[in-house]
């Protein structure tokens, strides 16, 4: 619907059946109706773009999520990761992801490596590749594709700790 569109199918003289409420804003310059309609629009698309997010949201918080962190999140909680790695990233059986982006890991050969986007990526395409020293588990590989696993990486860097 154009902004505007309800007030203009207010035509006056063809309005008198539509009860009170009409009747008022028939009373209404022309131009301020105008105005009044673009804003009642602007109110209606915003209440529903809310109602969209709060719909999909699970969790507080999460309205401002981008869709690629929010499909990395429901892969996330689809694919398993959440049993090892716990909710939003806390940890379990897996080390905790929350917040280990951009920090130094050790891995089991001694060597010290930064958690950069390249790390994550290859931590989920190859989890033989790099293992994280003092884990008993081994991650298990899966068959995630490219875009999920941006999506995945976009996800757990968005964690932080103690949100
Ligand atoms: C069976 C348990 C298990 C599952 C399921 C699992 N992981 Fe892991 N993950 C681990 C363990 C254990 C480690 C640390 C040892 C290693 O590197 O293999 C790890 C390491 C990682 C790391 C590197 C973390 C670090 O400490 O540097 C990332 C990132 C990661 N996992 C992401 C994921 C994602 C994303 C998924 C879902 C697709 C997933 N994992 C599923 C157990 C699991």
């Amino acid at each position: 619907m154009r902004p505007g569109q309800r007030a203009n199918d207010v035509v006056p003289g063809t309005t008198a059946s539509a009860g009170a409420t009409s009747r008022h804003v028939r009373r209404i310059p022309d131009t301020r109706r105008r105005r009044l309609a673009a804003a009642v629009a602007t109110l209606l698309v915003t209440g529903l773009a809310v109602a969209c997010a709060s719909d999909d949201a699970s969790g507080p918080g999460t309205a401002g999520l981008s869709a690629e962190v929010r499909e990395g999140r429901d892969l996330y909680r689809a694919r398993g990761c959440q049993g090892c790695h716990g909710g939003d990233g806390s940890g379990g059986i897996g080390p905790a992801l929350a917040g280990i982006a951009g920090t130094e890991r050790e891995l089991v050969d001694g060597s010290v490596v930064i958690a950069d986007t390249e790390y994550l990526r290859r931590s989920i395409t190859d989890p033989d590749a790099e293992i994280t020293a003092g884990y008993s588990v081994r991650m298990p590989s899966n068959t995630l594709d490219d875009d999920q696993v941006d999506a995945l990486v976009a996800y757990i860097e968005s964690l932080e700790v103690d949100p």
